[in-house]
């Protein structure tokens, strides 16, 4: 009997060590924030302070922005002005697909066969972000933000992205000198994250969105990049809704469908959904363990039996020494 119990509990945790494991990076972002790498408010200059000015500039003064074609529609024509007026003295690049995909073809052979395998356009306007900031360098923005204030003062930084709630780092505003390393291993992890899941949300956040980048930000991290290599995290209050904020954001996410419904309700009932989730996994484990239980106590009458239980078979002397027969 009690060896029973070991042998159950010990599988339990094996199985539980084993799940625990696999998700190890994704419980991390739970608890990491990056408040350590944090850009404060302190260190940047008011918006019109002649401070900006004494600043070192590395990252190059180039503004990213991607759609489909150069038709932008009208909702976003506010917001991509509003960033084209701030910053007179900065090159735009506006990549189309049909430009992104010759620019992958012309800079990056290796990587075209899997920007051309994408499912969705999202995962190649995901991707190819991360190509530009780290061939050219400059700072990507997403259409549907709009500039509050000149980013001037980012330009000190070798590489800063977005913090994002509940977790994790955001890849719709990011600045980077050339060839930073950070964006180095954005670019070189991709087609190992090429993978398919079942909810298409899932699908473009893991293998190329801002669940991606942060996972690959949290290893990134894990190696200890030191000084400039460190990736530098921008704060929602720095970053919106206030009169020193650099972005204005705008809705326009058209491409929401039901799946990313389920997923917001899901991470807004994240906790209840967990306790479901053990309830119904101990609950399945017991019921396994009295149906043993059952077994044993019916067929052999008091006897011990362990061949019920899942994946032991007691062997007595005798099946050792028949087996050891049949071999020879
Ligand atoms: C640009 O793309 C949009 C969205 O797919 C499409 O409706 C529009 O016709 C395209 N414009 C041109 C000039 O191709």
């Amino acid at each position: 009997m009690r060896r029973g119990v070991l042998i159950f509990t010990l599988i339990t945790v094996v199985i539980l060590g084993s799940a625990v494991h696999s998700v190890w990076t994704l419980l991390s972002l739970l608890v990491v924030d990056g408040s350590e790498d944090a850009i404060s408010r302190a260190e940047l200059p008011a918006p019109n302070s002649g401070a900006i000015n004494d600043r070192p500039r590395l990252i190059p003064k180039i503004i990213h922005q991607t759609y489909v074609n150069e038709s932008i529609p009208q909702h976003w024509q506010g917001p991509q002005k509003s960033c084209i007026d701030l910053h007179p003295d900065y090159e735009y690049k506006l990549w189309t697909d049909k430009k992104a995909r010759e620019f992958i073809a012309a800079e990056y052979p290796w990587f075209l066969e899997t920007f051309d395998g994408y499912t969705y356009p999202i995962q190649r306007a995901d991707s190819i972000r991360y190509f530009v900031l780290h061939h050219f360098g400059g700072i990507y923005i997403d259409l549907d933000d709009g500039c509050n204030r000149s980013l001037d003062p980012l330009l000190a930084y070798p590489a800063w992205v977005r913090r994002t709630t509940p977790t994790g780092i955001s890849n719709d505003a990011m600045g980077a000198v050339p060839r930073h390393p950070f964006f180095l291993k954005a670019i070189d992890s991709l087609p190992e994250y090429n993978r398919r899941w079942i909810l298409p949300y899932i699908t473009v956040m893991a293998s190329t969105g801002p669940l991606y980048l942060s996972i690959i930000w949290r290893h990134y991290n894990s190696a200890n990049p030191q000084g400039d290599d460190r990736v530098r995290i921008l704060f929602p209050d720095e970053y919106n809704n206030h009169p020193w904020s650099f972005f204005t954001h705008h809705l326009g996410n058209s491409w929401h469908s039901n799946d990313v419904k389920l997923i917001f309700w899901m991470a807004q009932h994240w906790v209840l959904l967990t306790f479901i989730g053990f309830t119904v996994g101990f609950s399945l484990l017991f019921c396994i363990y009295s149906f043993c239980l059952r077994q044993r106590q019916g067929n052999t009458k008091g006897r011990f039996s362990y061949s019920r239980i899942p994946f032991y078979r007691r062997i007595s002397q005798k099946d050792i020494e028949l087996d050891h027969r049949h071999e020879v």
